[in-house]
């Protein structure tokens, strides 16, 4: 069959097949011009950096420069026969700011990519032990670790549900947990310690009934983000995690792709996890990709620690396969250059203090008066609102309502770009907005970032309140 495509109005098979939707034409620091329907929507405060990407802002002249050399110095060659010194340097980098946590890494294209990555390594490292039978991978509900099919095992959430019959076997081999989200299910007879350990004792009971010698990985993200709106794990959660995966013999795997390089670090160095667990008790495995290169280039990776690393030492020592455009040259020395002026520039301790900031101004004006804010919650550059329909029962928006995508779109027309996510249908978890703005921002940004949200909130809050949604 053939057809005419003269009179199509977009040519993309992404997002709306039939329409091309927004389009971003320019951006300029935290501001971005966006055309939609036709109309050049100018100088919109970008506060979600497109997916909590964008750390250096947009147009950064630096960037420019270190993208102009590293074009001029870069040659293409298949990175599992030939490498190349900004691929080693990069992971050199990573490993020195990561608190002696890791010692290896791979660079890849994404965070699905990367995560994909984490699996084979996984296996490999087994397979090195002489430990065939660890196969099986536990992971979170209401988790999202990326969009191929084997980072789409380890998630559990609405959005998959359709592609369950590629997956891997979902009784067999992936294992789920519970996830933890204490604004919404630490019991209120319960301390945030007995939380934890509720969420402990479900994990090994997992564990033993699955038989430790069977299973391969713990897959957590450190900070959920769009799954389920920057949910702090609970105290001692991920330490507790930690021990269990030593005493069992597990793989304990942080996915720290959104929240991580920078976004949430207490002490302006890389790692989320820094915020819960000590160098020691650090993953064996880490997964992490977007503020890597800010949006400038596709860059991801995996950050391997030494008791994975010595296995394949000890064993041998050989990878086979490999992407064509792993440890890419010209993205590694972008990234590279990337996160040096982050460091120089200490801008991920501002990302931390500007972050915290926001949160609080935010809930100081939006939890102050009646409207659909539940709750806000996140940890430094990552912060989320959930609305609720009710406050005290915490009752979630029907999915039908729409209303994390219809909070964005308000915000877009105030001026501000957000995340907007929709409600799971089952009811647990309500919709949300996501804000992880880039790392340059100053008081001055976070002021008009809770102005205009808070504008927003209202605006959607009366219109729920007409239709009689609210
Ligand atoms: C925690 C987490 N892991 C993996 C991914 C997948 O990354 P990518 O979209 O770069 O493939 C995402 C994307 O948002 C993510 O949030």
């Amino acid at each position: 069959m053939t057809i005419s495509t003269e009179n199509q109005t977009s040519y993309l098979f992404q997002g709306n097949v039939t329409a091309p939707g927004s389009q971003v034409v320019s951006g300029k620091g935290i501001h971005v011009d966006i055309e939609k329907d036709g109309v050049v929507y100018e100088n919109v405060l970008d506060a979600v950096t497109g997916a909590a990407v964008g750390a250096l802002a947009w147009g950064d002249e630096d960037v420019f420069e270190i993208m102009d050399k590293a074009a001029r110095e870069s040659t293409y060659q298949y990175p599992s026969l030939i490498s190349n010194k900004s691929a080693e340097e990069l992971a050199k980098f990573y490993i020195d700011n990561s608190e002696g946590a890791f010692c290896s890494a791979l660079w890849c294209c994404s965070g699905s990519e990367s995560n994909e990555n984490a699996l084979r390594i996984i296996r490999q490292y087994y397979l090195e032990r002489g430990l065939p039978n660890k196969v099986k991978l536990i992971s979170r509900e209401s988790s999202y670790h990326g969009f191929t099919l084997g980072a789409q095992s380890l998630s559990w959430n609405p959005r998959i549900a359709p592609f369950e019959p590629y997956l891997m076997d979902r009784k067999n081999v992936n294992i789920k947990i519970s996830c933890a989200y204490t604004y919404r299910y630490k019991k209120k007879t319960e301390t945030e310690e007995d939380y934890t350990h509720r969420l402990l004792q479900e994990l090994e009971t997992k564990i033993v009934e699955n038989d430790p010698d069977t299973i391969a990985a713990v897959t957590v993200e450190t900070l959920p983000g769009s799954s389920l709106g920057t949910t702090p794990p609970p105290k001692g959660y991920l330490k507790g995690i930690r021990a269990l995966c030593t005493k069992y013999d597990i793989i304990f795997h942080l996915d720290e792709v959104m929240c991580g390089t920078g976004r949430c670090n207490p002490n302006g160095r890389l790692n989320c996890w820094e915020n819960y667990l000590e160098p020691s008790e650090a993953p064996d495995i880490q997964t992490v990709g977007k503020t890597l290169g800010s949006g400038y280039v596709t860059i991801a990776g995996v950050l391997i620690g030494p008791k994975i690393r010595n296995a394949y030492v000890q064993g041998s020592g050989a990878i086979a396969g490999g992407h064509t455009y792993s440890c890419h040259s010209f993205n590694c020395a972008v990234a590279l250059g990337v996160q040096k002026k982050i460091k120089k520039e200490n801008l991920t301790s501002n990302m931390f203090k500007m972050g915290n900031l926001l949160a609080e101004k935010l809930k100081d004006v939006l939890l102050a008066y009646d409207n659909i804010a539940g709750d806000v919650r996140g940890v430094g550059g990552f912060q989320s609102i959930e609305f609720v329909k009710d406050r005290n029962t915490k009752e979630a928006f029907d999915i039908s309502l729409n209303v994390g995508p219809r909070f964005k779109a308000i915000c877009f027309e105030n001026g501000l770009c957000v995340m907007g996510m929709p409600a799971n249908p089952d009811g647990s978890c309500s919709d949300r907005a996501l804000l992880a703005p880039s790392f340059v921002i100053n008081e001055r940004d976070v002021d008009e970032i809770v102005e205009k949200t808070n504008k927003s909130v209202k605006e959607l809050s009366d219109i729920l309140k007409k239709e009689g949604s609210w």
